[in-house]
């Protein structure tokens, strides 16, 4: 089974965060993020994925290189951003893609179904089947209203307004060949907003996940993943957690330090004495220095604190930033990769 993961977006909601590191890859719960996709894909049969890839796509492959696991991976990059569909139709045009495809989303945790997601589209005989999931609040989603049969009755952006179901779109789809084919090549094409909408009543089905389903690229929804993963609250392949239920990576330095509840330490990093770190998540090379409090934070690669600095929840401090002894980094604040704070 062959999947195509789109990992080409600028990830600007993600800043900065995003500035020094593209989304796909970005560390969480210490791995890049796409790994736990692989390994989902792989638990579903997939053993070759195209990584659909334009900003920073350099960093992408020098960090997944050509294999994960027993999932091939290959490459298409785009000189522009040609949107959800455009690149399935760029990887077409490459001679990459047999009959049929998955095509996903690549910025979201899940453990969907994915067989029986195919097991579906194979028997109703659709030409696409999208995983659609039921949420509490659809206001940031499109939603997709379906027949008693699973057929797709409409495609609704994202509106205000009463929805008229709660379901929407997951992005994970199952494509016949004849849908690739319809994208138009050579320019930035949508599924949300053309190709799925132009296909209801053509063999466009929804199929209803149930399971663990986020988008992690928002800051909240990135910790709130991290914080699922810890727990456990998604199936993945993370190791133990410690007794506080976090992940210190190995060549920390951390002693004299208290870190955690719910907390990720990536790979040699150090933190002070007396300082605390709760629910926060520091990536490789950060160094914090002593009585410093972090609570809800994170802090980019080779991140510098400084000491007696407070980070409060939601902060995010770029990579190599600096922040002077004694500096209070307020709830929800930004600091830009390099940014020296006094
Ligand atoms: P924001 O800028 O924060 O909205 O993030 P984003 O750029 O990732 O956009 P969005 O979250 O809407 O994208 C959903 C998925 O599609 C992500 O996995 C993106 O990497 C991917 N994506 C978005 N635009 C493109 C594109 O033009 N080309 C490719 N290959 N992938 C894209």
């Amino acid at each position: 089974m062959q999947a195509l993961v789109l990992a080409g977006g600028e990830g600007t909601r993600l800043r900065p965060l995003t500035l020094s590191v593209p989304k796909p890859v970005m560390p969480l719960a210490g791995r890049p993020f796409l790994t736990f996709m692989l390994d989902w894909l792989g638990r579903h049969g997939v053993d070759e994925a195209i990584l659909s890839c334009g900003f920073m796509s350099e960093a992408v492959e020098r960090v997944l290189g050509d294999r994960h696991g027993e999932v091939a991976l290959r490459y298409v990059v785009e000189d522009q951003a040609l949107g959800t569909a455009g690149p399935v139709r760029l990887a077409a045009d490459h001679g990459l893609i047999g009959d049929r495809l998955l095509v996903l989303n690549g910025d979201v945790l899940t453990d969907i179904d994915l067989t029986a997601q195919i097991a579906q589209h194979d028997q109703t005989g659709a030409a696409a089947t999208l995983a659609l999931l039921a949420v509490d609040d659809t206001s940031s989603y499109g939603v997709v209203p379906t027949a008693e049969n699973g057929e797709v009755e409409a495609f609704l952006e994202k509106s205000a307004g009463p929805a008229p179901t709660d379901r929407i779109n997951a992005g994970a789809y199952v494509l016949e060949r004849k849908v690739v084919e319809r994208i138009e090549a050579g320019r930035p094409v949508s599924f949300e907003l053309e190709v799925f909408p132009a296909m209801v009543g053509e063999g466009l089905y929804g199929y209803m996940a149930a399971g663990y389903w986020i988008d992690i690229g928002t800051p909240e929804r990135y910790l709130e993943a991290t914080y699922d993963l810890l727990a456990d609250r998604v199936q993945s392949t993370l190791p133990p957690r410690d007794e506080t239920g976090s992940l210190v990576a190995e060549g920390c330095i951390t002693s004299g330090a208290r870190i955690g509840p719910m907390s990720v330490l990536g790979h040699h990093c150090s933190v002070g004495d007396r300082s605390t770190v709760e629910r926060s998540v520091l990536h490789d090379h950060v160094r914090v220095g002593r009585d410093c409090a972090l609570t809800g934070a994170v802090l980019a690669e080779r991140a510098h604190l400084g000491d007696r600095v407070r980070v409060e929840e939601e902060a995010m401090v770029g990579a190599g930033a600096k922040v002077a002894d004694g500096a209070r980094v307020e709830r929800g604040a930004r600091i830009e990769p390099g940014e020296r704070v006094e």
